[in-house]
């Protein structure tokens, strides 16, 4: 088995005058009730005195804001520190507290202008002057595209936000922490240092996909300094935990255009830009592009994302494909699982790669003709292995692999419903389970019976994911 991968961390906002401290969980061996009272102390306005004296109505309290941590974080609200309640504490974070639903920082602080300034007083030697600028800019042109709001760069005199790289102390009262841990923070709108932004100087800053992209951080901590608090949605710019996305495609997710708008209102572009929404599991129009097991859990692939089931855990929790696997695209179309290799295939197109655990495996991509597709054949909708055999579904087709001879089996390619019964449509994604293949075609899964050679249930897809209709 393998351990959960953690989130890398995180970016801090740091509102003046709230005494938000930086927060860094060093041990997660600490005593749970320890751990529940820090956290709900630090990002939830439990009171510090409070419940610590006497009172009996205290537990109360704690319950109350436990259970409005677990709101925000979509957790089950039981109110109590179950495992994946602490989980989510020990994580590294934001130091700010979490505003429950508000988007808005409180007190929706705002700029009066929309012709806003900016400077960069201090750089950092790990990029050079031409690179920061270049994220920099490229940063502020995210939320100009979604807003009126126009920045322009100014080498002298005071402006309305200045960007500087700091180390440890510098004087505003909320440290860095060297490498990793706090990423950044940024001052809410106003005068003086509010809507600054400042940069841990001594993170590893990059224009790649390495840890930090600057142009990623950037972005985030310029929400901040426009007036925007951190999101609940886990695909928002605005979501307190750092996540790499590849910024030469980046579009601002239609969460932090929504957050913008909001405050200055709609872009002075005729056509109000548009941007990726996050899918949320229970929509019933949920379809999957890929699914594979991995180890005894099962992956979900959805555009850039990925569901993760693990057979203990009641939660299902969604990832961004890009956190786990910067290598790999968005966008899977087909998967699966090879238990005797112990390796899991992910394809795309006409490109396929495989993964040991969560690890790439080195040679890939390699191109799919390896398996001996013809050339017509360009990318692949659905892929699962069984018994030694590999299905692959293409269109209405499907293509059988031998493993140990490592060839594709002649009298390929079939008609899948004259093997399948009942599987008429196009198949998205497939995988086995005792003696099932379970086939998802839209917002429907499939559960074919290899054994009786039927279909014997029909539901809907999210069902792997929790979500129960009525
Ligand atoms: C205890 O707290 C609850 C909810 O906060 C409140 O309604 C109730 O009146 C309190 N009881 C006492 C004895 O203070
Ligand atoms: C912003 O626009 C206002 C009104 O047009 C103008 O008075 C002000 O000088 C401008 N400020 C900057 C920094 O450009
Ligand atoms: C959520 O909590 C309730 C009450 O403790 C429990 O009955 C239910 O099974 C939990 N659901 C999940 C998905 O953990
Ligand atoms: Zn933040
Ligand atoms: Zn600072």
């Amino acid at each position: 088995t393998f351990s959960l991968k953690m989130l890398p961390l995180l970016l801090l906002l740091f509102l003046p005058l709230s005494g938000a401290l930086p927060v860094h969980w060093e041990s997660p061996e600490e005593e749970p009730t320890q751990v529940v009272q820090t956290y709900l102390e630090r990002f939830y306005q439990l009171p510090r005195s409070g419940y610590r004296s006497v009172r009996r109505n205290s537990t109360s309290v704690i319950v109350e804001k436990l259970k409005e941590m677990q709101r925000f974080f979509g957790l089950n609200e039981t109110g109590k520190p179950d495992e994946e309640t602490l989980e989510m504490m020990r994580k590294p974070r934001c130091g700010v507290p979490d505003n429950g639903d508000f988007m808005l920082t409180p007190g929706n602080p705002k700029w009066e202008r929309t012709n806003l300034t900016y400077r960069i007083t201090r750089y950092t030697t790990q990029l050079t002057q031409a690179e920061v600028e270049t994220a920099i800019k490229k940063a502020f042109q995210v939320w100009m595209n979604a807003s009126p709001l126009t920045f322009t760069k100014i080498s002298e005199g005071e402006p309305d936000i200045n960007i500087a790289f700091f180390q440890g102390d510098h004087g505003d009262n909320s440290p860095f922490d060297g490498p990793d841990g706090i990423l950044a923070h940024a001052f809410q709108p106003g005068q003086a240092i509010g809507g600054d932004v400042h940069f841990d100087a001594d993170e590893t800053w990059t224009t790649n996909s390495n840890n930090y992209n600057l142009f990623l951080v950037a972005a985030h901590e310029f929400g901040h300094s426009l007036g925007l608090s951190h999101s609940t949605d886990p695909g928002a710019l605005m979501y307190p935990n750092y996540a790499f996305r590849d910024p030469s495609t980046y579009t601002l997710p239609q969460d932090d255009i929504n957050g913008i708008q909001a405050i200055y209102g709609p872009s002075s572009n005729p056509v109000q830009p548009t941007g990726p929404s996050t899918p949320t599991a229970c929509d019933p129009r949920l379809s999957f592009d890929a699914i594979a097991t991995l180890r005894g859990e099962i992956l979900f692939f959805k555009d850039k994302y990925f569901w993760r089931r693990h057979p203990q855990l009641p939660e299902v929790d969604l990832n961004f494909i890009s956190l786990f696997w910067p290598a790999l695209p968005n966008g899977i179309q087909a998967a699966y699982e090879d238990p005797d290799k112990d390796l899991v295939f992910l394809f795309k197109g006409s490109q396929y790669w495989a993964l040991s655990g969560y690890d790439i495996e080195p040679g890939y991509p390699k191109d799919i003709s390896d398996y001996g597709f013809p050339s017509s054949v360009r990318a692949i909708d659905a892929a699962v292995y069984y018994r030694g055999e590999t299905y692959f579904f293409v269109n209405n087709q499907f293509w059988r692999y031998d493993n140990k001879r490592q060839s594709m089996q002649t009298g390929y390619p079939k008609n899948i419903a004259s093997i399948f019964p009942g599987i008429e449509s196009r198949v998205d994604a497939v995988f086995q389970q005792n003696h099932f293949f379970l086939f998802f075609s839209g917002p429907r899964y499939y559960a074919f019976d290899l054994s009786a050679h039927r279909i014997t249930r029909i539901e809907r897809s999210n069902k792997w994911l929790n979500c129960r209709y009525s």
